[in-house]
Formats: structure tokens, C-alpha cells, sequence
């Protein structure tokens, strides 16, 4: 067997990372290099679109250097991304117009109210075309914001001169030859995030377009998420740009929960627990979010529901940047285990509003059960359990709405480094948390998607293959313990609702 190698970028929110894999799966080389989070007003949030791409190409130069690899020593490479954040560009001079708007971004809330109230079913105006609800979190509410906040910007759209992408599209088109003929695509997963794509068709729907005035010419043409899109050019010369999967969906591809009932949770700035529910999509009356997953080629595609919640590890940064009360992350772990509980304290970190299941734009943060007898001890846990209390609410919101009773559940990101989070997870969910060895599926999704596109391995049963059980965490909690801190955790979350709007 001769060496194949694969390369996958994953640009997310905070950082952009560049991994090298083996034909085996098993990480080479590893870069990551981190960009500007801009805040121009509260509640918004902007990237530099631009200073991203230069990160991706050092991130790729580096991770090349270390793994002592030239490009024709690339099979593939593939891409994921955060997803949602929405990049304007001028197709002539291959600049931003703006900066990009971020996911976590709330600027669109009033227009989402606006849209909403103009329909019988409201918040749920669009939600049987694309599987999501009114919400400031997604693309096409921003790009319409762009369009109609730029001066000149609609005219120029409409002319044609403007390309709208997620980050995917963004990166694609630069690494492609940008305004030497780059190619200007989207995947079918990232594209499910825009609220502009019909579920059922896999195309931009014209009814939504229509409802929030966006012209068809800023559109990138939808295609799987593994496929050869183009060939690079510059650096990586000659490589195939063969998948993109938004980063969530790429995680379930690396965690190989190609199954119906399958399921996996990644821990990251936010954290998004996804279940599989085979080639036809469920609709949530609960809270999720209907997504594509993957698709592969021509076959069909493979949805999944989605429980998303916007602020799991960025909780940990706010305790660490904004209180100060720990210097880097991973005190946090000893911190809170130096106390047995958290003293009665619990904190919702509404900070966008709430994300699944509630999707309230009117919440904020609160901390709730404070005494005197409250230390920073304990509100270290109670940061770390707000990220399971909320997994435990998406789970039990994927119950109501598949019938599908998760047997364990499979983790990835930054935050399952925590045992003390984990072995919480697992007490509050009642059911085994399983890590993988290569706990970076994000990027080993987007590499295998994109291996399969290139021959270097021949069929997701071969990628089974190569998943690897390295930690497990068994709940301990009895029931009646675990479900009366439930409740307690309820009654905070209403504490958060009704203070903005
Ligand atoms: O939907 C937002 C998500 O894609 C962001 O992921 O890992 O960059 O926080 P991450």
C-alpha cells in the first residue's frame, strides 16, 4: 500500500486549523492559528474575512512544513467550517465588502420578529421548506441585513457583481484561483444553515428568496459534500478541493455515525449534538433543528436532527477573560472538583438568547441559588454543568421528537479533555459518554469526505474501521438525584427568559 495523505482545514470560530492525515486515519501534523473576534456593538460579532484566509493558507503552509510534505503528496484536500457566518464579497476584486457577520451575531433579531410576524405560523414561517426556525443565528437574515446596510451593496448584488458564501464557499473560491476563475459552490450541509435551501430539493427555494429580498445572483451553486469542486492553485497547486461539511456535520462523519440513531456531541465554543435519521428528514416539534448531515456524490442525502446551544466552552473563556477568576482553561477542572457540588448555584449563559430548545431571543444570562455560602469553587462547576444540563435538554428534546432513546452517547471538541464535565455528562444523562482516540473529528470528517472523493479509501465501512474507543465515563448519579437537580436547572432557565426585546 503506497502512502496516501489527506488534508483537512477547519476554520472555526475562534481559530483556523490545518490537520494531515494518513491513509490510516491517524493525525500526521496538526497547525492552528488564531483571528480577530471583532465586537462592534453588543451582540454583535464579526470576522475579518480576508485575515481569516491568510490563516488558512499558514495554517496549511505549516501544517505541510511539519508533516515534511509537498503538495503532490496531497491525495485530497477537504474543508469544514463554522457554519452560518456569512461572507459578502465583490467577484472583481475578490475583497470582502464587509466584515463577515458571525453565527453567534444578534443584529437580525428584529428582522427575524418582522419576518415572523408577517405569518400565521410565525416563528416557524420557514421551517417545513428548511428545517429551521426564525432565528437570528442564520445566514439569510444577515446576508438581507448586508444588502440592505451597505450602501450601493443591493445594486451591485443584483448586477451580479457580489458573491455571497458561508465560510466554506469563501475558502473554496480564494483556494480555487479566487478572481482567476475560482469556483463558487456550497455544500448541501452548510447550505441547510442559510434558511434559504429547500430540505426536500437540496436547491435555494424562490419563495423564501423572494420573502427576504435576496437576489438569485448572489447564490453559490450547491453540490455535495464530497466531490472534487476544482484544483487548487498557488501553494497547493494541483490538489483536489474534494468535501465540504459544515464542522458539525463533518463530526459526525469523523465519529462514523453513518447509522440511523447514531449520535455524537461536540464540545466547542458552543456545543451541538446531532442525531442521524437516515435519508429522510424529521421534522422537529421540539425545539431541534432539521439539517442535512451528508451527502455523498450523487447518492442520496442523510439528514439529521440537531440540538443547538451557543455557549458551552465560551462560557469557560467569559469566567477566565471577563471575571478573571481562573488564568487559563484548565484550572477550571481542579477548581471545581476542589468543591463536591456547586453550593445551589446554576448558571444559564444566555448570552445570544437561547439557542435548541427554546429559541428565545429575549433571554439572557443569569446566575440563580446564590448564598453567602456560594465560592468561585462553585460557580466553576456550575459553568461546567451548564454545558450538560443543556445537553441533557437537547437529548431529551431528540427523544420527543424520534422516539429514539440514545444508548450512549459519543463526544468530541476542546471540552472533553474535562473528566469532571464528562463523568457529569454521563450522570446527567444517565447513559455512557464515549471519546474517541482521535478526538479531532471535526477535521477527520472533512478529510474522510474527502478521501472517499479521491480513492483513498473506498466506502464509509472502511472508515469504521478506524474509530477507536479511549475513554469512557459510566453515570453514577442515582435517578432521584439527577432529576431533582433537573428541575432546578428548569427553574434558572426561566429565570433567563423576558429581559431583552
Ligand atoms: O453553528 C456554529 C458552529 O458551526 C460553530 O462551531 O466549533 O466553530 O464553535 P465552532
Amino acid at each position: 500500500m503506497t502512502d496516501s495523505y489527506v488534508a483537512a482545514i477547519d476554520q472555526g470560530t475562534t481559530s483556523s486549523r490545518c490537520i494531515v492525515f494518513d491513509r490510516a486515519g491517524a493525525i500526521v501534523a496538526v497547525e492552528q492559528r488564531e483571528h480577530r473576534q471583532i465586537f462592534p456593538r453588543p451582540g454583535w460579532v464579526e470576522h475579518d474575512a480576508a485575515e481569516i484566509w491568510t490563516k488558512v493558507q499558514a495554517v496549511v503552509a505549516g501544517a505541510l512544513a511539519r508533516a515534511g510534505l509537498r503538495a503532490d503528496e496531497l491525495s485530497a484536500l477537504g474543508i469544514t467550517n463554522q457554519r452560518e457566518t456569512t461572507v459578502l464579497w465583490d467577484r472583481t476584486t475578490g475583497k470582502p465588502v464587509h466584515n463577515a457577520i458571525v453565527w453567534q451575531d444578534t443584529r437580525t433579531s428584529a428582522l427575524c420578529h418582522e419576518l415572523a410576524s408577517t405569518a400565521q405560523c410565525g416563528q416557524d414561517r420557514f421551517r417545513q421548506a428548511t428545517g429551521l426556525p426564525l432565528a437570528s443565528y442564520f445566514s439569510g437574515p444577515k446576508v438581507a441585513w448586508l444588502l440592505d446596510h451597505v450602501p450601493g451593496l443591493r445594486r451591485r448584488a443584483e448586477n451580479g457583481e457580489i458573491a455571497f458564501g458561508t465560510v466554506d464557499s469563501w475558502l473554496i473560491w480564494n483556494l480555487t484561483g479566487g478572481t482567476d476563475g475560482g469556483t463558487h459552490v456550497t455544500d448541501v450541509t452548510n447550505a441547510s444553515r442559510t434558511m434559504l435551501m429547500n430540505l426536500a430539493t437540496l436547491q435555494w427555494d424562490p419563495a423564501i428568496l423572494g420573502a427576504m429580498n435576496i437576489p438569485e445572483a448572489v447564490l453559490p451553486e450547491i453540490r455535495s459534500s464530497s466531490e472534487v469542486y476544482g484544483r487548487a492553485v498557488g501553494r497547493l497547486a494541483g490538489v483536489p478541493v474534494a468535501s465540504a461539511l459544515g464542522d458539525q456535520q463533518a463530526a459526525v462523519f469523523g465519529q462514523t455515525c453513518f447509522g440511523v440513531g447514531e449520535a455524537k456531541n461536540t464540545y466547542g465554543t458552543g456545543s451541538f449534538l446531532l442525531l442521524n435519521t437516515g435519508e429522510r428528514p424529521v421534522a422537529s416539534k421540539n425545539g431541534l433543528l432539521t439539517t442535512v448531515g451528508y451527502r455523498l456524490g450523487g447518492e442520496p442525502p442523510v439528514y439529521c436532527l440537531e440540538g443547538s446551544i451557543a455557549v458551552t466552552g465560551s462560557l469557560v473563556q467569559w469566567f477566565r477573560d471577563q471575571l478573571g477568576l481562573i488564568r487559563s482553561a484548565d484550572e477550571i477542572e481542579p477548581l471545581a472538583a476542589s468543591v463536591p457540588d456547586n453550593g445551589g448555584a446554576y448558571i444559564v449563559p444566555a448570552f445570544s438568547g437561547l439557542y435548541a430548545p427554546y429559541w428565545r431571543s429575549d433571554a439572557r444570562g443569569v446566575i440563580t441559588g446564590l448564598t453567602g455560602y456560594v465560592t468561585k469553587a462553585h460557580l466553576a462547576r456550575a459553568v461546567l454543568e451548564a454545558t450538560s444540563w443543556q445537553t441533557r435538554e437537547v437529548v431529551d428534546a431528540m427523544y420527543q421528537d424520534s422516539g429514539v432513546r440514545i444508548t450512549s452517547l459519543k463526544v468530541d471538541g476542546g471540552m472533553t479533555v474535562n473528566g469532571l464535565l464528562m463523568q457529569h455528562q454521563a450522570d446527567v444523562l444517565g447513559v455512557p459518554v464515549i471519546r474517541p482516540v482521535i478526538s479531532e473529528t471535526t477535521c477527520l470528517g472533512a478529510a474522510y469526505a474527502a478521501g472517499l472523493a479521491t480513492g483513498v479509501w473506498r466506502n464509509p465501512e472502511e472508515l469504521r474501521s478506524h474509530w477507536r474507543r479511549d475513554a469512557e465515563w459510566t453515570p453514577r448519579l442515582g435517578a432521584a438525584a439527577r432529576e431533582g437537580e433537573y428541575r432546578n436547572w428548569r427553574k434558572a432557565v426561566e429565570r433567563s427568559f423576558g429581559w431583552h426585546e
